[in-house]
């Protein structure tokens, strides 16, 4: 089962099992993984999932589509190169070892 690690903005991480088809946002919240507040429940509809997903995993994760791109403009914490929602990203066995950090805030 791929391995996630989940960087807080504080610097601790925590690093949970997910089962092959979940989504970075349903592996936070079913592990209780505090900084991802996913208020929409993975509808693309809120931006209170955001990652930041390190440039070296930019090019294994899946692409960002054109609902998730609007939507990253709404986060607490500005946009940047890294930024992702975790709702949008399916963990598959290529994504074994991910690591993302949190942002400072959701909201
Ligand atoms: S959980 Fe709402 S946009 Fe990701």
């Amino acid at each position: 089962m791929p391995k996630v690690t989940f960087v807080q903005f504080t610097g601790d991480s925590r690093t949970v099992e997910v089962p092959a088809g979940w989504t970075l946002m349903e592996a936070a919240v079913q592990n209780g993984v505090d900084g991802i507040t996913a208020e929409c429940g993975g509808g693309c509809a809120c931006a209170t999932c955001h990652v930041l997903v390190p440039p070296e995993w930019a090019a294994r994760v899946p692409a960002i589509g054109p609902a998730e791109n609007d939507l990253l403009e709404c986060t607490a914490v500005p946009r940047t190169a890294q930024s992702r929602l975790s709702c949008q990203i399916q963990v598959s066995a290529a994504l074994d070892g991910l690591t993302v950090n949190l942002p400072e805030r959701q909201s």
